[in-house]
């Protein structure tokens, strides 16, 4: 059975289409067939963070144009596919989300994939929130800040009222800091379970610059390695965490130092 995820936030900047595109590509990596949707209509950058650029069709096509959805479906890699949305203002101008039907769009985009994953806007539009299909589940994104754990209560009260299943909190750009919010105490306020938490990791930042995901531009890295265990645990499989390769680590800085590699 497929399943649609939004990935939703309060507050803007937290993460949310950069844990779109690596949880995405993580699923794929446990042979499952995901497509991702850009359901930012103003402020789409789906496209720019999967290395996509400049797509030919775009859901604004489909919405105001009449393309039909199977132009804008792209393959990015093997199982992991893209609904790229466009960034004319003039465009989004004309798009009224009250009117959008994304149970139509869902079903048109059915035949693509097994895990669709929702990059959702920023905020509590009830336009948006309200046309997803209402079988979606979603995942709350914050930071350990109080203003986007505020912002996060406001999602998951929106979520409550329209019947929409959260599946938990992720935690992301997590540092250790005593003026930041702890586990606990952000679990507490929220009333939900964190299900995974993600570091600040400044590796993520190069590898969106580059259109690719963490997950295969360091394997081993902790951040990696959440995104892989938060995959694993989403649809139920085991996953075993990579641990750096420590010998290579040091076989580089023998040579470094001149001294001839430990074999
Ligand atoms: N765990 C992380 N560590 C370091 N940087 C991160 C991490 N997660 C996201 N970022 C960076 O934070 C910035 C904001 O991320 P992103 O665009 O995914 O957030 P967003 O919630 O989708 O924002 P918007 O509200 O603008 O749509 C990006 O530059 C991204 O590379
Ligand atoms: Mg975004």
């Amino acid at each position: 059975m497929s399943r649609i995820i939004a990935i939703a936030s309060g507050k803007g900047g937290v993460g949310r289409t950069t844990l779109t595109f690596n949880l995405g590509v993580a699923l794929s990596l446990f042979n499952r067939h995901v497509v991702m949707l850009d359901l930012d209509l103003a402020m789409a950058n789906l496209d720019i963070v999967t290395g996509l650029l400049n797509p030919d069709v775009t859901l604004h096509d489909v919405l105001v144009r009449n393309r039909s959805i199977d132009e804008c479906v792209y393959e990015i890699e093997d199982g992991v596919r893209v609904v790229p949305t466009g960034i004319h203002f003039e465009t989004f101008k004309n798009l009224n989300p009250k009117y959008i039907s994304w149970n139509k769009i869902m079903k048109e985009v059915a035949e693509f994939g097994e895990i669709f994953l929702l990059d959702m806007p920023a905020g509590i539009d009830v336009d948006i929130f309200e046309g997803i299909p209402t079988a979606s589940e979603m995942i709350i994104v914050t930071n350990s800040t109080m203003s986007s754990v505020a912002d996060a209560l406001k999602n998951k009260i929106v979520a409550n009222e329209l019947k929409i299943n959260i599946i938990g909190i992720v935690l992301n750009m997590y540092r250790e800091d005593n003026f930041l919010l702890s586990f606990k105490e952000i679990e507490s306020i929220l009333e939900l379970p964190i299900i995974g938490v993600i570091p600040y990791d400044q590796e993520i930042e190069r590898s969106m610059a580059l259109g690719k995901s963490i997950v295969e531009i360091n394997s081993s890295s902790p951040s990696s390695n959440a995104i892989m265990k938060l995959a694993a645990d989403i649809i139920g499989e085991e996953y075993q965490p990579i641990e750096p390769d420590k010998k290579s680590i040091i076989n580089r800085l023998r040579k470094f130092v001149g001294i001839s590699p430990d074999l």
